[in-house]
């Protein structure tokens, strides 16, 4: 089982698509998920202009995950992340997108092992929070199960805490990140060889998991899972993550009431100049499946973005939706 409980269920970081209004909105539904920031880059943390380390108080645990390869930036951006309340840290070896390959980290370092593994050294070194890593199970024509042990038994000795393994391989060239999303077959089977050949190190496995039924499954070989779009598509699975995972049986709010307890939240921030429309676009698949849940996303799509729009744009497109009347709990 995972030396940290909330690591049982992870959402998967996603660029643009997991800022702190998204985690925020997730936090709503789940207590003891684990959320995760999108990828940020070590040069945009050193030398940025804006604060890319911010985030909401209730957003935690809350890992942040890093792009980059340099032992010593790494580093300085994990000593930073711990003194702002980072729950864990996660270096990114997974992503294939041509920028993050011209600089050098994300997926192609799975070919440079010793470097990932100079880099967890060297973060392990300045922090006490865990350290982990997401990768895949190969890259290009790099796809034996050596190939991913030797990653493995370099990243184990520098001493990580975790591993998230995405259940396929990417390709570096040709493909586009969504086709590397989807093209490149899962392979469930090799995630779990690996946590029987490494039983000690704390494994989860992400990828095309669309249920907690799924969840469930892999949980019986895994200490985690972690899910991305489905989650981002269809939040209100959220619901049901702390009674069926994690054991906790609290009253959880109903799809109206999500958002309803956003409110406060988004008026806040309206005070603060962010956009409406910047906070409800995460909000849209909240009543997916449900009678009304078109309208709901056809009144905000239409009218969240316009100049001045505020809650009551969000109270108009709720009620456009029948409330429930069986509250999951
Ligand atoms: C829009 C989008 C952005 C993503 N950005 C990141 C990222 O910043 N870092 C990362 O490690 N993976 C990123 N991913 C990959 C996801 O974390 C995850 O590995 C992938 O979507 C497979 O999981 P899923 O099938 O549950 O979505 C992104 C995925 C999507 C859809």
């Amino acid at each position: 089982m995972s030396q940290y409980p909330s690591a049982r269920f992870s959402v998967a970081p996603m660029l643009d698509w997991t800022d702190r209004h998204c985690r925020y909105f997730h936090r709503l539904m789940s207590r003891h998920a684990q959320l995760y920031t999108e990828m940020v880059t070590t040069g945009a943390i050193i030398h940025g202009k804006g604060d890319y380390l911010a985030y909401n108080e209730e957003e935690h645990p809350l890992v942040l995950q890093l792009g980059g390869n340099d032992p010593q930036a790494l580093a300085q951006c994990a000593v930073l992340a711990e003194q702002r309340g980072y729950d864990e840290i996660n270096l990114n070896v997974g992503c294939p997108s041509d920028r993050v390959q011209n600089g050098l980290f994300g997926a192609c370092l799975m070919a440079h092992p010793q470097t990932v593994a100079d880099g967890i050294a060297a973060m392990k070194a300045v922090v006490s929070i865990p350290v982990t890593v997401k990768t895949r199970i190969g890259i290009d024509e790099q796809d034996n199960y050596e190939f991913l042990c030797t990653l493995v038994d370099k990243v184990a000795e520098a001493g990580v805490d975790a591993l998230i393994v995405h259940a396929r391989k990417a390709w570096l060239q040709g493909l586009s990140p969504k086709e590397n999303r989807e093209i490149p077959p899962l392979d469930y089977e090799r995630v779990y060889q690996l946590k029987r050949d490494y039983p000690a190190l704390t494994m989860a496995v992400n990828g095309g998991i669309k249920t907690l039924d799924e969840a469930r499954a892999h949980l019986q070989q895994l200490d985690g899972v972690m899910l991305g779009r489905e989650v981002y598509q269809n939040p209100y699975l959220l619901a049901q993550v702390d009674a069926e995972l994690f054991g906790e049986h609290w009253q959880v709010p109903s799809r109206h009431q999500v958002i309803r307890n956003l409110l406060p939240y988004i008026e806040r921030e309206l005070s603060q100049g962010t956009y409406l429309g910047n906070i409800t676009r995460h909000t849209l698949g909240i009543f997916q499946g449900m009678p009304g849940a078109r309208a709901w996303r056809r009144h905000l799509s239409e009218n969240a973005h316009k100049r001045g729009a505020g809650p009551e744009v969000v109270e108009a497109a709720m009620a456009r939706v029948p409330e429930e009347s069986v509250v999951y709990s």
